[in-house]
């Protein structure tokens, strides 16, 4: 069942308009669709997609009912051949039965809580009925809602309203994926949004009656991205109204359907006492990244899905740059190095590694991955370093002139960075269709005044990717003179070769190259560098990035050390103290700085440097570091503890949250050798979310969690989102010997509603995050994690199969640990009726054995 690009065929019918009326009823709506079309080409039969689960009531082409011997349908499509077509325009009109009460799948129509609601990205609409469901098939949605719930809404602007009916016309032609319909029991916190060029635009949160108060973040959040938009994209909103509308039961984090924008409950619902500065940071940026698809997403659409990156690679970008404005833009790119770090690395050096626009697949939603999201963005920024910030603008405002309108290809993007920049980019390309993370090695040559930089990349092989052209890398390079003083400021050296050297004459005393600033390239640069030269980078460099960088190398180099036996981490404690001291440092840096590595990420560094990674022995080395970190700086921590409280009132803006981000840095280091004691107090006394968390943390870490998750649990029994974070946090922080173990009694527990995928993904995901826990050495990790997945995937394949990537680093580890791994995706692999989804996960992983 593969799906290859080199295979696109268009349409061979143009779609002119949709009608759509829906009669809904939990266990039986019905679905009245007329689609009109225009036949490209003489002779192609109809094909539409439709699912087994919809039961068609009747058909008619232009009102006749065609000869049964020409309609036919299998499994996935429903098929009207051409003989049965007329050969001009025709009208097809189908009446469908659907189930919304048993789609535990939530993908097409649902119910979540009683209230309908649709997914349809990728492929969910040809769950509602039958149609040519690909996003090169663009058409205008006029859509009639009986039922008797109070709020009935859909895409566009709406046409009428009246007791147990509604109309709604979107006059943007968009393909199937971007319809939605909502109705249900909902209330709205509203406000309005003037555009640019005067179009007074309705905003409304909709969201359960007693959430109104938990939806005003989301509404400020809406109206910051709507006027960010039109300041750095000139992109103006096109509709009179603009709804988002919360649900619990959601695969993903949000979906930007037109006008209709649908929301994961838990990017949406915000107050302090519930929510962390971190969960409110993220709704401000998905609601942007929604807001922003409008343009970048459905104005312009994409051709096919092997072309998703085109529109989600440019949306994270957009959101981050979004991000960027509005907090610190340092802080913003560590964090975003790290999670590219975390996820995407980590997918590009295992068995699941892609390109950003893959050539195949088999399940497009298994394609939702950190490469195609953010390893996209990173592209992206690759090619605005290389434009320049004036290229880059005029390239974007010949995108929206050129393609409004059109499903585009990667190919109609870099055709316009070409024509407005005359540049050409047909190197540039590899990095859209190679999968890989290149490494970077970088040499120093110094003599007479002149130091030369001997650059070598080389792409290890990925899955049916064996050999790896060279590809174009910016490298934004700087150099610090010994005392201190920037020699060179920030330049970009184009690599283009598989070796290549740049030379910088005329300097007096050999300087510290400060390369890879800003992380220019999503690479990974290997360099000859002494922990000195590290630390006097941490001290003096004037790029955020690689300041930070250097205290991570650091930490890096002391953790590995550590996790292979060897003594180490002086040279970082010493280096760390001074920054913690400077107090004209932004907190949030500082904080960033303070967090050491994760397990995850000091494994992923151990394995790329062909060594085995121990679980128990990174755990050890990390336990280690943070408590002689805390030893070393008792003082010091302390007073900055007292310091970086924030009196008064919660708020959550970014100078609040950056002061509690060191904060609570702090106190993870400190409660190493307190015993617990400041987690414990501030447990009781902060009024925020984002401390309480923080403390319970500690807290569990320290063995003495009982009472303050009792506590949580009686004060938020019922707030799903709180409750969220309490199943994730007990297996995530739990002491590796007890994790499985803890794991599985919540899983007994009746408010482990395991098929709602946010309390699902709570528990499993907090396992996996527990780096030595899922990765026991007698394989319970593992076997506790299949069982769930097997289960779960009856149910709800798509959840299944991305939870299935807690096994992607499995080859990595020893030949115990493989053995047990391996045996668990044969277990998934074995199972009777597995989904396409998941089956495609699980044989990918093992194909790597
Ligand atoms: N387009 C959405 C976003 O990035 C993601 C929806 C993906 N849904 C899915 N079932 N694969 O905001
Ligand atoms: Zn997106």
């Amino acid at each position: 069942n593969e799906q290859f690009l080199a295979d696109y065929r268009p349409y061979p019918f143009d779609l002119k308009q949709v009608a759509l009326e829906f009669d809904l009823a939990p266990a039986a709506t019905r679905v009245l669709a007329a689609l009109d079309f225009q036949p490209r080409e003489s002779g192609a039969d109809l094909v539409l997609d439709g699912g087994k689960q919809i039961k068609l009531l009747s058909l008619t082409i232009d009102g006749a009912v065609p000869d049964a011997a020409h309609v036919s349908r299998d499994d996935e499509t429903l098929t009207i051949a051409a003989a049965a077509l007329p050969s001009g325009p025709f009208r097809l009109e189908t009446e469908v039965q659907i189930d919304p009460s048993a789609n535990t799948a939530f993908e097409g129509l649902y119910l979540s809580g009683g209230m309908f609601c649709t997914q349809c990205e990728a492929e969910g609409f040809r769950h509602i009925t039958f149609y040519p469901d690909r996003p090169d098939v663009m058409t205008t949605f006029r859509v009639l809602v009986r039922s008797d719930q109070p709020v009935l809404l859909s895409n566009g602007n709406p046409v009428r309203q009246e007791p147990g009916l509604a109309e709604w016309h979107d006059p943007w032609p968009k393909p199937s994926y971007l319809f939605a319909l909502v109705a249900g029991d909902l209330v709205a916190v509203s406000d309005h949004f003037t555009t640019r060029s005067g179009r007074d635009v309705a905003l409304n949160v909709w969201v359960r009656p007693g959430d109104q108060d938990r939806a005003g973040f989301a509404m400020e959040s809406l109206i910051k991205s709507m006027k960010w938009d039109e300041d750095a994209y000139g992109r103006e909103y096109d509709l009179d109204v603009f709804n988002i509308v919360a649900v619990d039961d959601f695969n993903m984090g949000a979906m930007e359907n037109k006008g209709l924008n649908i929301f994961n409950s838990k990017l949406v619902l915000a107050s302090p006492d519930t929510a962390t500065d971190a969960d409110y940071e993220r709704i401000e940026s998905v609601i942007a990244h929604e807001y922003f698809h409008n343009w970048t997403g459905n104005r312009i659409t994409c051709r096919d899905w092997f072309q998703l990156c085109l529109k989600e690679g440019l949306t994270v970008f957009r959101d981050q740059q979004f991000t960027a404005d509005m907090r610190s833009a340092a802080v913003k790119r560590i964090s975003d190095v790290q999670s590219l770090r975390a996820r995407q690395f980590r997918e590009d050096q295992g068995p699941l590694a892609h390109p950003p626009r893959p050539d195949h697949y088999e399940e497009i939603n298994n394609f939702y991955t950190a490469t195609v999201y953010e390893k996209g963005a990173e592209v992206i920024g690759m090619l605005k370093r290389l434009v320049g910030d004036d290229g880059y603008r005029k390239s974007l405002d010949l995108y929206f002139q050129r393609h409004d309108g059109d499903a585009a290809t990667i190919e109609d993007w870099l055709q316009v960075f070409e024509d407005a920049t005359g540049r050409d980019l047909t190197q540039f390309k590899r990095w859209y269709t190679d999968a890989g993370t290149p490494r970077l090695k970088m040499a120093e040559d110094w003599g007479d005044g002149r130091l030369t930089l001997r650059f070598t990349q080389n792409t290890p092989p990925t899955p049916g990717q064996p050999d790896k052209p060279a590809r174009v890398i910016p490298i934004s390079v700087g150099l610090i003179g010994p005392n201190g003083d920037e020699v060179l400021p920030s330049q970009i050296l184009e690599m283009t070769e598989a070796s290549q050297s740049f030379s910088f004459d005329g300097l007096g005393a050999r300087p510290v190259v400060s390369a890879l600033r800003g992380f220019s390239a999503p690479v990974i640069l290997e360099r000859e560098i002494d922990d000195a030269t590290r630390a006097f980078l941490l001290a003096h460099d004037s790029d955020p990035f690689a300041r930070w960088e250097a205290g991570r190398d650091l930490a890096l180099s002391a953790l590995l050390q550590l996790a292979q036996g060897n003594m180490a981490g002086d040279d970082y404690i010493a280096a760390i103290g001074q920054l913690i001291a400077d107090e004209n440092a932004d907190p949030a840096f500082r904080a960033l700085c303070l967090n050491l590595p994760s397990e995850e990420e000091i494994a992923t560094r151990l394995s790329a440097r062909g060594v085995v990674p121990d679980p128990d022995a990174i755990h050890a080395a990390r336990t280690d570091l943070a408590r002689r970190i805390a030893e070393t700086h008792e003082a010091l921590l302390s007073n900055l503890y007292r310091l970086m409280a924030v009196p008064g009132a919660y708020s959550p803006d970014a100078d609040a949250a950056a002061r509690r981000s060191l904060r609570i840095a702090v106190l993870g280091l400190l409660s190493r050798i307190d015993g617990g004691d400041r987690a414990e107090v501030l447990f009781g006394t902060a009024g925020n979310m984002t401390e309480r968390m923080a403390a319970l943390v500690c807290l569990i870490r320290r063995g003495r969690g009982q009472t303050a998750l009792r506590l949580l649990e009686e004060e938020f029994g019922d707030n799903r989102l709180v409750m969220d974070k309490w199943f994730m946090i007990q297996p995530m922080v739990a002491p590796v010997a007890e994790s499985v173990q803890i794991a599985q009694t919540l899983a007994k527990r009746k408010d482990f509603d395991w098929k709602n995928p946010n309390r699902f993904r709570a528990l499993l995901g907090g396992l996996a995050a527990n780096h030595a826990g899922f990765h026991r050495a007698d394989g319970a990790g593992y076997a506790f994690t299949a069982d769930w997945l097997m289960k779960m995937d009856r149910a709800n394949p798509q959840i299944a199969a991305r939870m299935s990537t807690a096994f992607e680093t499995w080859t990595r580890y020893d030949a115990g640990r493989r053995e047990k791994a391996l045996a668990a995706l044969q277990r998934m692999a074995a199972m009777e009726g597995i989904s396409r989804n998941l089956r495609e996960m699980v044989s990918r992983m093992i194909a790597a054995r």
